[in-house]
């Protein structure tokens, strides 16, 4: 069948759907699924999407947390689904960074920290980038979500109030954001999740303002120092913006460090005659560089495969047959502390 046959059907049947249905995208999807996205933004902006549609069905295209954090927030207060449901048309893309914190073994290490540093509450804060289950943990102890747009706002909140932090799965964006907020190296401790004791002293644990869990984004955490030097040098006078999950030292270099939606803002504001040099996905950095002005470069392109994973056909075949399988339900019994997670970001 060809592209325009199946962007025809899927338009036939949306129609039949009207308000009922809406289909969401992430940043990084391929442009041939963006353009079949009622809305598309990053992970913040579709959380919020999600909260306040009233959409009896939510096709969501990006990656597996993403479809959860969607089925968390349609909820009603007591945790039931009411009709209301959110698919995913590819159901095996996930995220290789989420699948590095688990519930049990998230739950353990604050059980640990906390019995060793007794001195100030400890406050579990996990990227919006975690499964349900992790959400789940996090709500339980009084913690929050963040995203990569709004996790300085929300650490900097904790920490004002006395708090310690446990923030999971990514050590690179709590890093960045402690450097940001003009803290020192010392007060983030890498608790390494293989080692007995996160790897810790004790002294070590007491002395951190923040303990980061050492999970990373396989895209985001490759770019190296040598990467930004032969971009500066092939684009002199251009400016770099890098996406926060990148390792601490090569995000120092950049002039602007933001999420998905930060980086097109700022290429949005910028004059014709500027050029960036974009550090994140490369179906986004594509997708910025067909304007000619400003002109964009990739720092280095690299593709998430499992947001790559969704195609037009898909979404086709969920509108079609309504699959069980692409179907995404997060138990009963994890709604209401990962929407308390989840809720609490929204607030703030
Ligand atoms: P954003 O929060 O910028 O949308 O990023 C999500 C993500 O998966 C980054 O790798
Ligand atoms: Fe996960 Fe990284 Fe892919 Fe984002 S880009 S979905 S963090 S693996």
């Amino acid at each position: 069948m060809s592209t325009s046959t199946v962007y025809e059907q899927i338009d036939q049947i949306r129609k039949t759907w009207g308000n009922r249905l809406l289909i969401l995208g992430h940043h990084y999807q391929d442009s041939s699924v963006v353009a079949c996205c009622d809305a598309v933004g990053d992970s913040l902006e579709l959380s919020r999407l999600a909260a306040a549609s009233d959409a009896e069905r939510i096709i969501f295209c990006g990656v597996r947390f993403m479809a959860e954090t969607a089925d968390i927030l349609i909820r009603d207060e007591a945790g039931k689904s009411c009709g209301r449901s959110v698919w995913q048309p590819a159901p095996t893309a996930g995220c290789p960074m989420a699948d590095m914190a688990d519930g049990p073994t998230l739950e353990a290490a604050w059980e640990y920290l906390s019995k060793v540093a007794t001195d100030c509450p400890l406050t579990p804060i996990v990227y919006v980038n975690s499964s349900a289950e992790v959400k789940a943990v996090c709500g339980k102890h009084g913690g929050s979500a963040c995203t990569s747009g709004n996790g300085k706002r929300v650490v900097k909140h904790f920490l004002k109030q006395g708090h310690r932090i446990l923030f999971a799965p990514d050590q690179h964006l709590c890093t960045n954001i402690m450097r940001e907020l003009g803290y020192p190296p010392e007060a983030v401790a890498v608790w390494h999740r293989s080692l007995p004791n996160g790897g810790l002293t004790d002294e070590q644990i007491r002395k951190a303002r923040l303990i980061a869990w050492d999970g990373c984004c396989p895209i985001h955490a490759s770019y190296t120092i040598g990467d930004v030097a032969a971009a500066r040098a092939a684009n002199p006078g251009a400016e770099l913006l890098i996406h926060p999950e990148a390792p601490a030292p090569v995000a120092a270099l950049a002039d602007h460090t933001g999420s998905t939606k930060g980086i097109i803002d700022v290429i949005a504001r910028a004059e014709p005659d500027q050029t960036f040099i974009v550090g994140t996905e490369e179906h986004l950095v594509k997708r910025l560089a067909q304007n000619k002005e400003p002109k964009v470069v990739s720092l280095r392109p690299i593709i998430c495969n499992d947001m790559g994973l969704t195609t037009p056909e898909q979404i086709l075949a969920v509108l079609q047959t309504w699959n069980e399988a692409c179907h995404v339900v997060v138990p009963d019994e994890r709604v209401l502390d990962a929407r308390a997670c989840v809720e609490r970001m929204l607030a703030l």
